[in-house]
C-alpha cells in the first residue's frame, strides 16, 4: 500500500473525481443476500473514497448516489436508499465537521422526501464553511434534465431581456448547471465492469479521463483508489494540444 502511495506524485492529483458507484447489487447477490445490502455496505466504501481522496489532497469528490432513472427501481429499494441516505448523512455528521469536509448536492433535490431534502438542507448548511474538500452527492440527478433546465433558465432571462443572446457561451451555461459551484470533472471511475457515463455530468466531463474497473462499490477501497490514480498520472491530458505543447506549457 505505501508502495502506492509513493508513486503518487501529490502535486499532479486530480482537482475534481467524479464516481458512478455501481455493482453494490450484484455484490449482495454474490452472497445470496437482497439489493438493499449491498447499499449499505456502500458506505465503506464511501467513506474510502471521501477519506482517501481527501488526504491525497483532492479538493472535489462527486458520487453518483442515485439517478432519475433509479426512481423506477422497486418501491421498496428506493425507500430503503432515501432511508439510507438519511440516517447516514445524520450519523456522518461529526465526522465531517472534523474531517473539514463540505457537503453538497446537485439533482432535483425538490423531487427526494421532505425528509430526505430536510436533513440534506441541514447538513449542507452545517457544513458550508469547510474547506478541506467538497463532497457532493448526485441526487436524483440525470445530465440531460439538467442541461433542460439551464436552457430553459437562460432562455427566460433572453426573453425577459436580463440576457443578450449573443452573450450566451460555456461560462453562462456552465453558471445554470447544478454544478455552477464546482469546477469540470478531470477524472471519472466507474466500479463493476461497465463502461458507460449514464447520464452522469456529461457537460462536465468533456475533457475528463475515464477509468473503469472490475471491483464491485461495496468493495471498493483505498488501494483501489490508489491504482486509478496511478492510471490517470500516466496519462497525458492534451486538452486538444500536441504533446510538444504540453511539455513547453510545463
Ligand atoms: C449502483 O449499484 C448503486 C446505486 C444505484 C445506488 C448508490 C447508493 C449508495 C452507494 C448508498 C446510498 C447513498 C448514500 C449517499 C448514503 P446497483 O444497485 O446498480 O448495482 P447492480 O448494477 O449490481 O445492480
Amino acid at each position: 500500500m505505501d508502495e502506492k502511495l509513493q508513486s503518487i506524485n501529490l502535486q499532479k492529483v486530480p482537482n475534481h473525481i467524479a464516481i458512478i458507484m455501481d455493482g453494490n447489487g450484484r455484490w449482495a447477490k454474490s452472497k445470496g443476500m437482497q439489493r438493499v445490502f449491498g447499499h449499505k455496505n456502500a458506505l465503506t466504501a464511501i467513506r474510502a473514497a471521501a477519506d482517501t481522496s481527501s488526504e491525497l489532497g483532492v479538493k472535489f469528490l462527486t458520487l453518483y448516489a442515485f439517478s432519475t432513472e433509479n426512481w423506477n427501481r422497486p418501491k421498496f429499494e428506493v425507500d430503503a436508499l432515501m432511508t439510507l441516505l438519511v440516517k447516514t448523512l445524520k450519523k456522518e455528521l461529526p465526522e465531517f465537521q472534523n474531517k473539514n469536509v463540505k457537503v453538497n448536492a446537485i439533482g432535483a433535490i425538490e423531487q427526494l422526501p421532505k425528509k430526505a431534502q430536510k436533513t440534506l438542507t441541514e447538513v449542507i448548511e452545517a457544513t458550508k464553511n469547510n474547506t478541506k474538500i467538497t463532497l457532493t452527492f448526485a441526487l436524483s440527478y440525470g445530465a440531460r434534465e439538467e442541461i433542460v433546465n439551464a436552457i430553459k433558465n437562460i432562455s427566460k432571462k433572453v426573453v425577459n431581456n436580463k440576457l443578450d443572446i449573443e452573450k450566451i457561451d460555456e461560462k453562462i451555461i456552465n453558471n445554470h448547471l447544478y454544478t455552477f459551484n464546482l469546477p469540470d470533472v478531470d477524472f471519472m471511475i466507474r466500479t463493476s465492469g461497465e463502461q458507460r457515463i449514464s447520464n452522469f455530468l456529461l457537460w462536465q466531463m468533456a475533457y475528463a479521463e475515464l477509468y473503469f474497473t472490475d471491483v464491485l462499490w461495496p468493495d471498493f477501497r483505498k488501494e483501489h483508489l490508489f491504482d486509478a490514480i496511478i492510471d490517470y498520472q500516466n496519462r497525458e491530458r492534451r486538452f486538444g494540444k500536441t504533446s510538444e505543447q504540453i511539455e513547453t506549457d510545463e
